[in-house]
Order: structure tokens, then sequence, then C-alpha cells
């Protein structure tokens, strides 16, 4: 069988067929060389049929037929989806919308997560599942609940949220100060007057509504938590993790997160087939970094994706022939310790019934299951893979080596060193900055996360090897650090920056950045006040294009949507505004260099920017000169090559035939 050292499997549902069905997929898992399956994820209903009457015979037998065919189970807990039972008992601990409509049942996450009644269903169902699985030979991970992220605004949620203001912000005067309320006279005068953001005449508080991003964030993490710790009582080795969700519609903080998991486990599901790869290197690199700043070494795991469509637009794009083994090869070559899918056997009814699968409705005879087995036996066969050995060798529930000596990876040291490296230029990423944003009435709409992206996608197309960091993260050591729209900068991270720069970092700040205070209150004296001085400029007035509009720097670059008006008193211009205004501007002091970039400027122009700004920071790429569509990644074992275009290309010096994934050495 294959080495433990990865996952490689999917979300598996046996409860949704007859156990015939099982002898024939854990068959097929041995011959697609799966190491790991998700089981339980929705089980609920089928594991505690009445309240507190639990039926896992089911279950054991799943876990057992696992375990005898060399399987891992990632055992999840089922609260994403609790049973018609509960919600008939309990029509309160439904979770009710920003209009007041109580949501019924029907789907899954139709619960309050401040609900007491469904926290205490919660924890007993997960108590009893950890009870009696926590010594399962199959069980390798835990898996809690599946992507937080559920919103609600009811009266639990009220009084929760109440407490919760209570302790961050201590008297009702603090939180009037704070959420600027002498605007539009909404002063409190008594805690019982403060809600939830629920649907109001106009434009609400987004101070309020940031604020209450971050409790539902904090609330979550402590059903998280509790349900982690009643398994790790009855098992103190177990290792438990929760899947993250990526996208800013989810009121979670997994920066935050990731000190609470014991691997970081993301879900990825790109929005558009051609800019899958680049959507897949950010998201993998934001794990990497979420892992590496809360001290998890850089490890990861991709816990979901889909096997063989992206939907973009509402439309279910294949995956071509050979994107289902390259996007996961190059997921692993960023960290991620296997790859994982949704799901294994695809349902025959229910809400997803038309989501891919590695078994899909016409069997395993199909071209997506031979990919998926050629791909078990590579990841199975050493050298035929980027390798995480010498990495994650102290972590054996990731590996089969016992734990023993060895450099330990990704957090700090060297550049390039440990899990998947570290890189010699970062992008900063605060989920919290995209909150902010969206919540605020900005002069222009703006999509914090797709700028960080353009960021990061423009320095992977020129082939360096980025890391995707929060604010906490160490920025020593990094030679360029990009801070795309930080609109919402706190004192700390305004420090940070400084003293980034300060210690010889090359910075480079975009528009719309240290803007506003954690509380969202803008920072006067002219914009950006966080970092007006560290930059050597001054913004004074917001001058966004209208849709369509491009214009032409004196550089040649084109720059649409964003534009401001700006002085340098104490910067070099290095970009000008057709009208002669400075828009790209580099201020250097001793070895310090801070650039500002005025303007949304497009990728090309980025691209040319970034190249000189990388060159003067001596920033190199893994590869100069990649062609467009090919990817490298420093991995632990070396430079792999992905080919995501459908011509053969040569890449210093190596053939590197349409879609291959190649290890730059061999
Ligand atoms: C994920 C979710 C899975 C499944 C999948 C479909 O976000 O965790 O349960 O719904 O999406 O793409």
């Amino acid at each position: 069988m294959p080495t433990k050292s990865f996952f490689h499997g999917a979300d598996w549902n046996p409860e949704q067929w007859p156990e015939q069905v099982w002898a024939e997929d854990l068959a097929l898992m041995r011959e697609a060389r799966v190491t790991a399956a998700t089981v339980g994820v929705f089980s609920w209903s089928r594991l505690e049929p009445t309240p507190g009457a639990y039926d896992f015979g089911w279950l054991d037998r799943v876990l057992d037929g696992l375990h005898e065919h060399g399987i891992d189970a990632v055992l999840a807990t089922p609260t994403a989806s609790p049973p018609p039972w509960f919600t008939q008992a309990h029509p309160n601990a439904l979770a009710m919308r920003r209009d007041g409509v109580r949501l019924v049942h029907g789907s899954r996450d139709t619960y309050c997560v401040n609900a007491p009644a469904y926290r205490a269903a919660s924890l007993r169902i997960a108590s009893a599942l950890a009870e009696r699985y926590a010594r399962h030979p199959a069980v390798r991970l835990w898996h809690v609940h599946n992507e937080y992220g559920t919103w609600c605004f009811c009266d639990h949620c009220a009084r929760a949220f109440r407490g919760w203001l209570r302790e961050r912000h201590g008297t009702l005067d603090a939180l009037n100060e704070a959420w600027t309320t002498d605007f539009w006279s909404q002063r409190y005068t008594d805690w019982a007057q403060v809600l939830p953001p629920r649907a109001t005449q106009y434009l609400g508080n987004p101070a309020q509504e940031l604020d209450y991003r971050r409790f539902l964030s904090d609330r979550m993490l402590a059903a998280y938590t509790e349900q982690r710790d009643a398994i790790k009582q009855v098992a103190p080795q177990a290792q438990v993790t929760t899947n993250f969700v990526l996208g800013g519609w989810v009121p979670v903080d997994h920066a935050r997160w990731s000190h609470e998991v014991d691997l970081v486990a993301i879900d990825h599901y790109p929005s558009s087939l051609d800019g899958a790869p680049a959507q897949s290197a950010f998201a993998a690199d934001a794990a990497r970094g979420w892992s590496a700043a809360a001290g998890h070494g850089g490890r990861w795991l991709l816990m979901e994706h889909a096997p063989a469509h992206v939907t973009e637009d509402g439309v279910q794009r294949r995956k071509p022939p050979g994107m289902l083994a390259r996007i996961a090869l190059a997921h692993i070559a960023r960290g991620s310790h296997g790859a994982m899918y949704f799901q294994w056997r695809a349902s025959p009814g229910g809400a997803e019934q038309w989501h891919t699968a590695l078994v899909g409705h016409p069997g395993p005879t199909t071209r997506v299951f031979d990919e998926a087995r050629a791909l078990g036996n590579r990841l199975a066969t050493e050298g035929r893979a980027p390798s995480y050995r010498s990495a994650y060798k102290k972590v054996p529930f990731l590996t089969d080596q016992p734990a023993g000596p060895g450099p330990e990876g990704g957090g700090s040291g060297t550049a390039r060193a440990g899990a998947a490296g570290r890189g010699e230029v970062a992008v900063w990423f605060d989920e919290l900055c995209g909150w902010a944003v969206g919540a605020s009435h900005l002069p222009m709409p703006v999509d914090y996360q797709g700028v960080v992206e353009g960021w990061h996608r423009a320095l992977w197309r020129r082939g360096h090897h980025v890391d995707v960091v929060p604010p906490a993260a160490t920025l020593a050591g990094y030679r360029v650090l990009v801070v795309p729209a930080a609109y919402l900068l706190s004192d700390e991270s305004a420090r940070r920056l400084d003293e980034y720069v300060h210690e010889g970092g090359h910075l480079v700040v975009t528009y719309l950045s240290g803007i506003v205070d954690e509380h969202l209150r803008v920072r006067g004296g002219g914009y950006p006040g966080a970092l007006r001085d560290l930059l050597g400029i001054r913004v004074e007035e917001f001058d966004p294009l209208p849709s369509g509009a491009v214009i032409t720097l004196d550089t040649g670059d084109a720059a649409t949507g964003w534009t401001e008006h700006l002085t340098a008193p104490s910067a070099a211009v290095l970009a000008r505004y057709p009208d002669g205004r400075p828009a790209v501007t580099r201020r250097e002091q001793d070895a310090s260099v801070a650039y500002y970039v005025s303007c949304a400027l497009d990728e090309a122009a980025t691209a040319r920017l970034l190249d000189r700004i990388c060159a003067a920071a001596g920033a190199s790429p893994i590869v100069p000169g990649l062609p467009d569509g090919v990817e490298a990644v420093h991995a632990p074992d070396g430079v792999w090559l992905f080919n995501h275009t459908d011509e053969a290309h040569e890449v210093a010096g190596r053939q590197l035939p349409r879609g291959a994934v190649a290890r730059l050495a061999d």
C-alpha cells in the first residue's frame, strides 16, 4: 500500500449507498492508492436517528473496512447539518437572516452557532464519536464540522454579541466612540439597545458590521474548540482540524483560527478554469502562510477540491485531461500534505448530485478515475511527486516514521528552507481588510482579495516563490513585501511595516492602504495616515475612474479603476499621471526603500514594476523567463515545473511536454 506520508483521497459518504457498494468502493480506493477518506461529514441523522439514541454500527463497519484496506479515516463530526428532529425540537436554534426571516430545515448549515441547544447537541454527538472512535486504528485525523462560516442574526446572537462587545470595548462610552455612533444619532445609552447589524433602512454602521464579523468568527471558533477539546479529553494524542473555506463571504478569521488546529486544512474551488493554476497557487501560499505564522512550520493540507470541473459563472467547466493531477501536484509542491477531493463517489440524488467525483455516475471505467488512479500511483512512487519527507519528519501523524531529529521547516529561517521553503518575496493578506472594504461605503467598490491575488499572480507569473503572509507573520528576511489595499491597518501593523523597512526590506504599498484604524475610523492629515511618513507622500483626494476608462501614465503604463491626487514631499516620482501628478513613488532612506502605487496598474505594468523592484532588492525568480502558463515551485526536494499550457516548452534546457509536471533536475 502507499506510504502514509501523503493524504490522497476524498470525502466518502457510504451512508448514501447500500453496503455492497462499500466493498466496491474500498477495492477501488486500493486501486487508486487512496490513503485517506473523510467520513461522517454530514451523517448526523444516521448517527443519532433520534435524540440521544446512537447508531454507530454502520460507521463501525466503515472504519473497520477502511482499516482492513490500509486506508486511514479523517473522521468528521457531523455538526454542519443538524437532523430534522433537532430543528423540530428547537425551532429557535435555526438561523435567522438579516431581515428577520427564520430559515427552515431543508439544506445544510441551518443552525445558529449561538443557540445553546445547538451547542449542547453538537458537543454531545462529538463527545459520543470521540468516546467510540478515539482509539480506532483507522482514525488518523479528526475533522470537526465542515467549513465554518454560517451567518445568523437572531436573539441568541444579539445576547452573545452584547457580551462579546462588553469584553472588547469595556464600556458603552468606548463602544460609542469606536463605532462613531454620533453619526446619524446612533449613540447607545443601554446595552440592550445594541443589536446585530440586521436589515435597516439605509446604510448600516460599518464598524458595527466589522465587529459582528469578528464576533461570529470568535463564536464559531469557540464552537470548534469545544468539540476539539472534547475529542482531546478522551484522546489527548488525537490530531484535530477543520476545513477552511476561502472567500470573503465567511466571517472567519483564518489566520487566528490557524492557532487552534493541529494541521491547517483548506478547501479550494477556483472560479475560472484558465485562472485555476494562479488561484490555486494563491490559496496554497495563503494556507502555508497561516500555518507558518501560527507555528505549524508551514505544513497544511488541501482537504477538498473538485476532481473534474471548475465552476465558472455557474457553468461546470470540465477539467481537461491531465489537469486533475497537475493541480493536485502543484498544491503538494506548495506544501500541502497531499490532495483530497470532494468527493469519492457521485451522489445519485440530493442537492449536489451533479458535483463531479473520482467515481462518477458512470462508474469507475472513466477517464477521471483513470487519472485518479495514475495520480495515486505517482504519489506512491518515490521521486515522482514533490516530497516533504525531510520537512515533515518530526510530525509522526503525517508520516510513517517515528518522531526524530531533523530540521523544522517553514516558520522562520533562511530563504527557501523547510516545508515548501520560505520565499524572498511576500504578499500581505489580511482577511479583516476584505471585511472592512466590503462593509464600508467606499468611493468605489473594491474587491480586496482580487487586488491581493492580482499582485500575487503577477509575481507567480514571473516565477517567484511567493509567501502570502497574515499580519502577524515574521516579516524580517523578505527582500520584497507587497502590501495591497491594506485599507484597515492597526497601529501595531503599521509599526511592524515601519520596522520591516528600517531593517532593510523593500516595501511596496498600494492605493487604499493604511486608511482606517481597527474601528474603521479614518486616520486624518492626508491619506494613508498610517504610512504617510514612511512612504514620503500625502494623498489629498481619491479619484476613481468610471468603469472601462483607462489612463496612460508617462511611462506608457496603463491604469484603470482607482487613481489618486497626491504629492510626494519626500519621495522620488517613478511614474506620473497625464497631468504630471505623481502616480508611483519611491522613498529611499539609508538602506530602506518604500514604494507607493496610487493606481490600479494593469497586469503588464504591474509585472514591469515588480521586475524593477525585485531586481533592485535582489529577489530573483526561481526560474527566470518562464513562458506564460508554466509554473515553477521550490519544494524541499528541488524545483518542480508545471506546464499548464497546451504546448510543449523548453525551460532552463529541459523539454516540458504539454501538461507536464517534472522536476527541473531530473
Ligand atoms: C465544499 C463543501 C462540500 C461540498 C463542496 C462542493 O465547500 O465543504 O461539502 O459542498 O463544497 O463543491
